[in-house]
């Protein structure tokens, strides 16, 4: 028997598919509303101004393309953040950063700073979640627990269940936070709601592990960072897993940052080499492009501006399309209520599988939408195709207050 012999077949990753089954739909009236990117009016994902305009200074001012390190470009995460942790995000040098290949690899690295500092630590991730949250967080070596977060049925958030399950968790444990625009539900705590987690946080001795990978796409940047900001105010330590593939557009260049919060400077210093060893083995160093070009973004007042008014756009255009179809149905009032690029339809998989084959509509096969891919103009014929499959919501089940320790 040879090595890979062994080796198991493995499912292909269900967000992902979609783009290859889009891309060979010849129908011209299809509609993609999968996996999570932007796009605009025309149904583009188009690269910024303020990127386009960065990247020609790159291309021209750039001298060397010599290596920089396992932190990445450490004045991209400079100046990213107080863009992401406002004026108070200094600290007083508790708080360190480095650059990541995306969100997701920031996830990773998260991951495996806490296993390296706490071997069998878990993360409680409220239910439903991204995908790929439990994937990443257990193969960093964390043991998972759930507890619901949302119950897609009646499109109703579960405090009550997550401070359920927080009160139960162990001094140490960590908790997986989406920090704005929910992925996969759009259902955001209330500023109200954040600070009751806040305190039951610090209270309790919980970790926050912020997953913020769509700031500005829900209600502006400094009000999508109100959850990030009011959790790190009140604990001795945190870490803020951070994106900019989305609201730079910068998807494929994979552009992303860590933050950590230690419980003083000292601290943080062990931090800070931890993540540079982990980062080291994990991938040496992170891609550069789209980290320089935010970098000379953020270095640009012009350029932030114009960076600042494509993003409020995007916002508009997602918020205009959670209008639309709110207005178009009242059974889909709920969009209105929620933010950012996802929403869940409580709808089942046969309804997704025929929205696919007989409208051409491609969305998550657990009813996830992403919105930014509608033209709020097409609202009618999609309301008209949900109809058809049976798919709009039935009418209110409150959730329980209950929680599942998995594992
Ligand atoms: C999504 O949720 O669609 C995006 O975050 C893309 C991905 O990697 O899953």
């Amino acid at each position: 028997m040879t090595t890979f012999q062994t080796l198991l077949p493995q499912p292909a990753d269900g967000l992902l598919t979609l783009i290859g089954l889009f891309r060979d739909d010849p129908r011209n009236s299809k509609i993609d509303l999968g996996v999570g990117t932007y796009r605009n009016g025309a149904g583009v994902t188009p690269v910024m101004e303020a990127i386009k305009a960065a990247e020609r200074i790159l291309l021209e001012g750039q001298q060397t393309k010599a290596y920089l390190g396992p932190e990445g470009d450490q004045r991209f995460v400079d100046l990213l953040t107080p863009v992401v942790l406002g004026a108070a995000g200094a600290y007083d040098g508790r708080l360190v950063g480095v650059q990541t290949p995306g969100g997701g690899g920031a996830l990773r690295l998260g991951g495996e700073l806490i296993v390296a500092a706490r071997p069998g630590a878990k993360v409680w991730l409220g239910t439903p979640t991204w995908p790929n949250h439990r994937p990443v967080l257990e193969a960093a070596g964390l043991t998972v627990a759930e507890y619901r977060y949302f119950d897609p049925a009646t499109q109703t958030l579960c405090f009550d269940d997550m401070l359920a399950a927080l009160s139960a968790a162990e001094p140490g444990d960590v908790v997986l936070l989406h920090g704005c625009c929910h992925n996969p539900t759009g259902a955001e705590l209330s500023p109200a709601q954040w600070d009751t987690v806040a305190l039951l946080l610090a209270e309790r001795g919980l970790m926050p592990f912020v997953d913020l990978a769509y700031q500005g796409l829900g209600g502006g940047l400094d009000a999508d960072a109100y959850g990030t900001r009011r959790v790190l105010a009140a604990v001795d330590e945190a870490l803020v897993a951070y994106s900019c593939d989305k609201n730079f557009g910068l998807y494929r260049e994979r552009t992303g940052a860590l933050f950590a919060l230690a419980r003083d400077s000292d601290a943080a210093s062990l931090v800070y080499g931890n993540l540079l060893a982990l980062a080291r083995v994990n991938w040496s160093m992170p891609p550069d492009h789209g980290a320089a070009a935010v970098r000379i973004v953020l270095e640009s007042r012009e350029l932030t501006r114009l960076w600042r008014t494509e993003l409020e756009g995007m916002c508009r255009r997602i918020n205009g399309v959670r209008e639309a179809l709110a207005a178009t149905d009242g059974r889909l009032a709920f969009l209105s209520r929620q933010r950012g690029m996802f929403s869940q339809l409580p709808i089942t998989p046969a309804a997704v599988t025929a929205l696919r084959h007989d409208h051409g509509i491609y969305m998550a096969g657990s009813g996830r939408i992403n919105l930014a891919g509608l033209q709020a103009a097409d609202a009618g014929i999609f309301v008209d195709a949900l109809i058809a499959v049976g798919g709009l919501p039935a009418r209110n089940r409150p959730c329980s207050v209950q929680y599942r320790a998995l594992r």
